[in-house]
């Protein structure tokens, strides 16, 4: 809010009506990934806001949280944690299910990838019934004392 660069970030995500089922409005961020300035104001606007906090771990969930955890890390000094849909990771890993309008999913995160006592970013492209991002909390909780 009474950022300039924020209406031209808003502006740069195509709505598409009624994809992938009829009555949502999937907010596409492909289309600010296409525009360099947008792009590049969207993570300035995370690292600006999060640098200097003590976060050494920036976790993106899959996949769009993929394409903004990186460069946010790599701008704070922050290692990468992903956290990903179930049995694609190698390693052990740590699992946390969710609620899902129909049926449950799960989030795994590598045993190892963040000690107790790290402090933590999440990052994804949006937050709709906030089931994600709250088993993403829960799953680097886990990893508390
Ligand atoms: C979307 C979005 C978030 C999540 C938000 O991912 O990228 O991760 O849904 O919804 P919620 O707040 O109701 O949990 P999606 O499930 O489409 O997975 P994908 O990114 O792997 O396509």
């Amino acid at each position: 809010k009474g950022d300039p660069r924020l209406q031209a970030i808003s502006q740069a995500i195509r709505v598409v009506p009624h994809f992938p089922k009829p009555g949502i409005m999937f907010q596409d961020i492909t289309t600010l990934l296409l525009d360099h300035k947008a792009f590049k104001d969207t993570v300035d606007i995370f690292v600006d806001r999060y640098r200097d906090m003590g976060i050494s771990v920036v976790a993106g969930v899959e996949a769009r949280g993929f394409m903004f955890g990186p460069s946010i890390a790599l701008a704070i000094g922050a290692k990468f944690v992903p956290l990903r849909k179930p049995r694609k990771l190698p390693g052990e890993v740590i699992s946390e299910a969710y609620v899902l309008e129909y049926g449950t999913d799960c989030l795994e995160m590598h045993v190892g990838a963040v000690q107790t006592g790290e402090r933590a970013l999440v990052i994804d492209d949006l937050v709709a019934t906030g089931g994600t991002l709250s088993a993403a909390i829960r799953l680097l909780g886990t990893m508390q004392a």
